[in-house]
């Protein structure tokens, strides 16, 4: 295809997004919306929700008084409810509040992965048992990982005593080797090739998306087939993961111990007529969700434990030491004595998130706001998260990101696991709620604690000279993400490593 044949093809479907974007401004809730009013204002104003979500929020906030209101996306608007409507959300039913649409609606998961993560999303259930379950016995292998990666990426060329690393770009890859080392094993995470596939096809598909969702449906295969041949999707990493997973199944017909993989636990969890490229669709799925989420939360983490003063870093060095000594090394007892590591992660949730709002839903049914108002069958809901985040009543200081603040609270309380990093609560949603929240939230915990916690206790890390001030964020369609141009520095502190436990 032409640069002209896909200039016309992606003009087509702006149009058609146009057309459709114009009966989905028509809702008749009788709830106000920010922004200029029409439906020039409408695309107007979404385009500054695409560039500038969190001012907008702010706008609609103040301009309706903490009342609901709609915010106009270039996807659909999104009626926005305050902390009052977060319990009816949370535990409504998928049948009022569907979890499911809202997410299809952003990834469009028949065309981008397939449909099974539509009508069975069985990847969820298998993350919140047999992984779950099996999260202490996958803590050697990811340690060992996080070792042999860092050791390789953070190589101090010769002549220098540091290194200035990309921070995101390098968590990315950092993330999706040290994670697929317990998703598909050890030979596909070192696969530089399926690394590469794999984290495009996290980046590239939340992008298509819109695209195929502004499309008439009959079109959305094809406008899939055009945007991934150009940009890259789930067929690059299906390459590696399909024949990678075939070897697999012939091996483990003569294995008398499976081993502790989430492949393993897939092949297992998915029902028996599924073929190999549905099982390596799942395991794409579950990539898409950890990839991204779990970079953007270690990347905002190094970017606040740089500005701490050294004797609070030490503080932190010598909690991870002593935890690691009582418990004989890298264990799940050591690991949940990281508080300070663990309160750092959390406060980097409320503080930064990864959108400004919480738990998307559908709106299944019509749903009564009371005071004359509803939200029509079809529309998006979401939280705003930000107001209960940075609530003071709960949050003391709450515009201060205090690293500290998850682990004062344990040791003043004696409160276990109330204030952990992976502990869901009514105050805390940067993991969602109710029965859609995430399914590898402990093992994101347990995998950014064990990569903290080595780069704390092996190496110096710092701003580059000159720079004094934390990267900014980048804020596109919602979603809040930290400076991907930002480089940080990585200075190996000698004697220091750790053993597996
Ligand atoms: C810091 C890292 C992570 C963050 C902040 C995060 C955040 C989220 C959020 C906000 C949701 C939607 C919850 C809702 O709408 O109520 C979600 C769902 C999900 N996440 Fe995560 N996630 C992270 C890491 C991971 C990892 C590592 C995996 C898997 C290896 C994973 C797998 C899932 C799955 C399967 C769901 C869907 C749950 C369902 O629909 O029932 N996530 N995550």
């Amino acid at each position: 295809m032409s640069f002209a044949q896909v200039v016309v093809f992606l003009v087509a479907v702006l149009t058609l997004g146009y057309i459709r974007l114009r009966r989905g401004i028509s809702y008749s809730g009788g709830v106000p919306r920010v922004g200029k009013p029409g439906v020039w204002g409408y695309i107007q104003t979404a385009i500054k929700y695409t560039l500038d979500a969190e001012n907008l929020i702010i706008e609609g906030r103040t301009q309706f008084d903490n009342k609901p209101f709609v915010l106009p996306t270039l996807s659909g608007p999104i009626f926005i409810l305050g902390p009052e409507y977060l319990e009816r959300v949370r535990s409504g039913p998928d049948s009022v509040f569907s979890e499911i649409i809202a997410v299809n609606e952003d990834l469009q998961l028949p065309y981008t992965m397939d449909a099974n993560q539509l009508d069975n999303p069985v990847q969820a259930h298998v993350m919140r048992t047999d992984v779950n379950r099996a999260i202490p016995a996958m803590i050697p292998e990811i340690f060992e990982e996080s070792v042999l990666a860092m050791d390789e990426t953070f190589k101090i060329p010769n002549g220098q005593d540091s290194i200035s690393i990309p921070i995101f770009d390098t968590m990315t890859h950092l993330i999706a080797r040290i994670s697929n080392r317990v998703i598909f094993g050890e030979e596909m995470c070192r696969d530089e090739g399926f690394l590469h596939a794999i984290v495009r096809f996290a980046e590239t598909t939340p992008m298509m998306a819109p695209f195929i969702q502004w499309s008439p449906v009959v079109l959305r295969p094809i406008v899939y087939f055009v945007l991934s041949s150009l940009f890259g999707g789930k067929k690059g990493a299906l390459k590696y993961a399909i024949p990678h997973l075939e070897r697999y199944m012939k091996k483990r017909q003569s294995m008398t111990e499976k081993p502790k993989l989430v492949s393993e636990f897939m092949i297992q969890g998915v029902p028996q007529h599924e073929k190999v490229q549905e099982i390596a669709v799942r395991l794409l799925n579950l990539n898409f969700g950890s990839i991204h989420t779990s970079s953007i939360f270690i990347t905002q983490t190094l970017f606040e434990l740089v500005l701490l003063p050294p004797s609070d870093i030490e503080s932190m060095r010598q909690e991870i030491g002593e935890a690691l000594e009582c418990e004989g090394g890298w264990t799940k007892e050591a690991l949940d004595k990281l508080n300070k590591v663990d309160s750092a992660l959390r406060e980097i949730g409320r503080y930064y998130g990864l959108m400004h709002f919480a738990l998307p839903r559908c709106a299944v049914v019509g749903y009564d706001l009371g005071n004359g108002t509803h939200i029509p069958p079809g529309y998006r809901v979401a939280i705003d998260m930000k107001r209960i985040h940075f609530n003071p009543d709960t949050y003391p200081d709450p515009n201060r990101c205090d690293i500290f603040r998850f682990s004062k609270l344990r040791s003043e309380e004696s409160s276990g696991a109330k204030y952990a990093f992976a502990t869901v609560d009514s105050n805390y949603l940067p993991f969602g709620a109710g029965r859609h929240a995430c399914a590898g939230r402990q093992f994101a915990s347990m995998e950014l604690k064990i990569m903290l916690a080595h780069i704390l206790l092996k190496y110096d890390v710092s701003l580059p000279p000159g720079i004094t001030e934390r990267p900014k964020n980048v804020i596109f369609n919602g979603a809040i993400v930290p400076d991907t141009k930002a480089n940080l520095i990585f200075k190996p502190r000698s004697g220091h490593g750790g053993k597996v436990g």
